[in-house]
């Protein structure tokens, strides 16, 4: 398994960071085969998996719930699980209460949380031991004020993102998720920064790149942002789906094929 102190040589060597998301523990054990460096179990699996309009109705129990199925299914690949909306951010106690719960029973390897605004948050989590990844940029949980789309876009905004960015690994993060921002800005924050910046919709120039497994895949999703490449297309299933239903219903299946051989009736009946 790739440690903290792997991925920051990894920046430090110009080696890029691969991450994709992965909910369960199916597609978790798909990532670590792949010899992907790490898993996201975002909060983006209230959309991918849960069907919720946003990712603002994830709770802390779904996170334990698919964290803990992506550590079983990926025992071997650092795992950063997402602190969802409302967990973080209230009041500090709270917020390192929640954080403590999600941490010590997901068997996470460092939690995510978005915004700028938790600086004290992640300085104490560090402080208390647990790795805290910021997110910044397009902060999903903060779509009802933002909207989905790109950030940064004007030089007040990117002055804020830099600002931002910099307060946000002075406060102990170990890595950044930069979202949804001019490539530009993103490599002048990674070039800035000492810790890992992994970006998605943020170009080439940050120190990694981070896709959503059900995106990239082609995965019941209906559309997908200009930044996703499709690298597989598992939407097949549905013919595959129709297939079988058809052949229920003519029986086709099962075959002998799929069918145990043994006689045993006649046996049955000769002991009536
Ligand atoms: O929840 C998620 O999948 C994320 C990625 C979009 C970075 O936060």
């Amino acid at each position: 398994m790739k440690k903290l102190r792997d991925l920051q040589q990894m920046k430090d060597a110009h080696e890029k960071i691969s991450m994709v998301t992965a909910y369960d523990y199916p597609s978790a054990k798909q990532v670590e085969a792949a010899g992907i460096d790490m898993i996201l179990v975002g909060d983006s699996l209230g959309m991918t998996v849960l069907g919720y309009e946003s990712t603002v109705e994830v709770t802390l129990d779904d996170m334990l719930h698919h964290g803990k199925a992506v550590r079983r299914g990926a025992p071997n690949t650092f795992v950063v699980v997402d602190m969802p909306f409302g967990t973080v951010g209230i009041d500090l106690a709270t917020d390192l209460k929640n954080a403590k719960v999600l941490y010590q029973q997901s068997g996470a390897n460092a939690l995510k949380v978005e915004g700028g605004h938790l600086t004290s948050f992640i300085q104490q989590a560090t402080y208390l031991g647990i790795p805290i990844v910021g997110h910044l940029g397009l902060t999903p949980q903060s779509v009802g004020v933002m909207g989905y789309r790109m950030q940064g876009a004007t030089k007040e905004d990117a002055q804020k993102l830099i600002d931002d960015a910099q307060a946000v690994a002075q406060a102990g993060a170990v890595a950044l998720v930069l979202e949804a921002v001019p490539s530009d800005l993103a490599q002048h924050i990674s070039e800035q920064i000492e810790i890992p910046v992994i970006g998605i919709g943020a170009g080439k120039g940050t120190d990694g790149q981070v896709l959503v497994y059900h995106d990239m895949l082609n995965y019941g999703v209906e559309r997908t942002a200009k930044f996703v490449k499709q690298y597989g297309d598992f939407s097949n299933g549905v013919a595959a789906l129709k297939q079988y239903g058809d052949d229920v219903k003519s029986s086709a299946f099962p075959s002998e094929q799929y069918t145990y051989q043994k006689q045993i009736m006649h046996e049955v009946e000769q002991e009536r």
